[in-house]
């Protein structure tokens, strides 16, 4: 229920159109009831002697044209105040999932939030339209209905409501069965999604390994589970018009008996019986969609718990309040026996005891077996995780009292894995400087050796690149990240493996643009090229997460410690075989 409140928090803002809605729907009201009240008149006045034909007629087409406008409106109004509530509540939820850290991302699916995103908040939208609206008029429409058989005979009113009370405890029950079943329908759709973008967006490798029949049945086997969480809500739900077509036929039943003794000993007229009785069939229709509001509602409720719990989800990286920005980097970088744990719950320490200093233009390399933690040593600096103990300060001020945005924006960065967006190539090159000019997009992509291919594109920089670059190379993608973080023009630079996927001779040339870049930058550079890690000013060496070695490339080899056990199994390559076929 407290969801419930929650979501009416969203309505607040549009008090207006809500007044409005519920206006147009007292006059809807107010009309059904006239209309079924003028049903007397007509019978025990209008027909019997033709008296006073034309002011009914123009009183039935008034009375409808106005209960037709009330409807419209109401609706109307409903509906869009509906549609405001979804929107804000997508918006409201997909900034906050994207400000989530990156350890709930690893947590949860794209698939999965997607359908947080766009399921969930769609059920809540289809019944804030409709059962809100339902709720108010129907109710208001009833209440007038009733109003019109008290008014003709209040005790054969009671007599045939003595059912409704009877239906008031199954239609609770009712509701409970089918929140608890519309959750479940909601996780089950939240299956469906994940496994369906799991497997297109790998469909090269369900294809390559022959995978399509078991990923078919997977997705069958999902799409089976829906079917009947979902045939479990239908069947709570079907149970609603047979219970009321009884308590109807209930109602006219008595109505029937009690009335005809009533015409008998002359306290009732037949008109005021028939139109007494035509305002219990016009009662039929807003008690049906009455009955189905409770349903509707839980419906709503079991989403919009989901969507309230994600919200309530917090594993934002978090600011200090009223974070200063951090000035322009001007002396050093500082790691202070740093370490760090991915999963809180069962700490395993991927870093341990981190100490070293970068100052102001250096280059640092991190080299390392694969698994050491050197992206991980790097993504600490972005605060994409936070240290689990230590600190690093940058000019002396830890990171988590600097506020991200101006610690980010002097952080340039190519990623071990290229991400590239279903765009233009020179807005992939622009995503992080919006304004930049065509010609500076140029420069950047010509000394990311880009140029060349991007001019042999079809539309050259104007080409769309498919969902994540897909209509590129490995290494063309990789040269538009460097082009990308070279545009930043950010003091420190952080190079992930950047030119991993580039052959010798482009390798070389983007070498050459970036030794050209860092020279007055601070960077740190992850590499297992025996030319870039040369160059460095540091050499860090890790091993299970700890610091094993510190030092240049030739005191390194002297030492004869684990750099030069990497040198010697090659795993520092002094070139890199052609093809990627081994050149004896
Ligand atoms: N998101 C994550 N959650 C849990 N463990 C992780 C996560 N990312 C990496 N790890 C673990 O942390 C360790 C270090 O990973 P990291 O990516 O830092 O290695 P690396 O040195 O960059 O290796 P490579 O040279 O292969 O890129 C690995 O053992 C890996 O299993
Ligand atoms: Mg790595």
């Amino acid at each position: 229920m407290n969801s419930f409140f929650r979501l009416l928090g969203y309505a607040k803002p549009y008090k207006g159109r809500l007044a409005w809605a519920v206006l147009a729907m007292v006059l809807y009201a107010v009309a059904s009831a006239l209309l079924a009240l003028l049903i007397k008149d007509i019978l025990d006045r209008v027909l019997p002697s033709g008296e006073g034909l034309r002011m009914m007629a123009a009183a039935i087409v008034l009375l409808s044209f106005v209960k037709g406008l009330g409807a419209y409106f109401s609706g109307y109004l409903m509906e869009d105040v509906g549609q405001r509530v979804v929107m804000n509540l997508r918006d409201r939820l997909y900034g906050h999932i994207l400000g989530q850290s990156a350890s709930f991302f690893a947590r949860n699916t794209t698939g999965q939030l997607l359908s947080r995103v766009s399921n969930d908040v769609g059920q809540v939208q289809r019944a804030v339209s409709e059962t809100a609206g339902d709720l108010l008029r129907e109710s208001l429409a009833l209440v007038g209905y009733a109003g019109v058989l008290f008014y003709y005979d209040a005790r054969l009113a009671l007599v045939c409501m003595t059912g409704a009370p009877l239906v008031v405890y199954p239609l609770i029950r009712l509701g409970q069965r089918i929140r608890r079943t519309a959750r479940r329908s909601q996780e089950a759709l939240e299956v469906m999604s994940h496994v369906g973008h799991e497997t297109f967006s790998a469909h090269r490798i369900v294809k390559a390994f022959g995978a399509e029949e078991r990923e078919t049945a997977r997705f069958r086997a999902t799409l089976l589970n829906l079917y009947r969480t979902n045939m479990r809500v239908v069947r709570a739900l079907s149970v609603l018009p047979p219970i009321m077509e009884l308590l109807g036929g209930i109602g006219l039943a008595l109505a029937l008996w009690y009335g005809s003794r009533e015409i008998a000993s002359g306290r009732l007229t037949t008109g005021a019986f028939t139109s007494f009785v035509a305002a219990l069939f016009l009662m039929y229709a807003p008690a049906k969609k009455l009955s189905r509001v409770n349903a509707n509602l839980q419906q709503t409720i079991a989403a919009a718990d989901r969507i309230f719990e994600m919200l309530d989800t917090h594993t934002e990286v978090s600011e200090a309040p009223n974070a200063p920005a951090l000035p322009p980097f001007s002396s050093a970088i500082d790691f202070r026996d740093v370490s760090f744990g991915y999963e809180e719950a069962h700490p395993r320490a991927i870093l341990r005891g981190i100490s070293f200093t970068v100052p102001v233009g250096k280059m640092v390399a991190i080299v390392g077996r694969s698994g050491a933690g050197k992206t991980t040593l790097v993504n600490l600096l972005p605060r994409f995780f936070d240290v689990t103990a230590g600190a690093i300060h940058i000019d002396g001020r830890d990171l988590r009292d600097v506020s991200l945005k101006s610690l980010r924006a002097q952080i340039g960065m190519v990623t071990q894995e290229t991400v590239l967006f279903d765009d233009t190539i020179a807005n992939n090159i622009a995503y992080g400087t919006l304004t930049a000019l065509p010609a500076e997009v140029e420069a950047v992509a010509r000394a990311a050796h880009a140029h060349e291919f991007i001019c042999a594109a079809p539309d050259g920089y104007q080409t769309r690149i498919g969902e994540r670059g897909q209509k590129l190379s490995g290494g063309q993608r990789q040269r538009l990240a460097i082009a990308r973080a070279l545009l930043k023009n950010a003091p420190i630079l952080i190079l992930d493996e950047a030119t991993s996927s580039l052959d010798a001779e482009a390798e070389l040339l983007v070498q050459d643009a970036l030794a050209t870049l860092m020279l007055n930058r601070t960077s740190f550079v992850i590499a297992h090229r025996l030319s870039t890690i040369m160059r460095a000013d540091a050499i860090v060496v890790l091993e299970r997460g700890r610091i094993v070695e510190i030092g240049q490339h030739d005191d390194l080899l002297s030492r004869d410690g684990v750099y030069a056990a990497l040198y010697k199994m090659q795993l520092l390559e002094p070139r890199r075989p052609e093809n990627g076929v081994a050149v004896q």
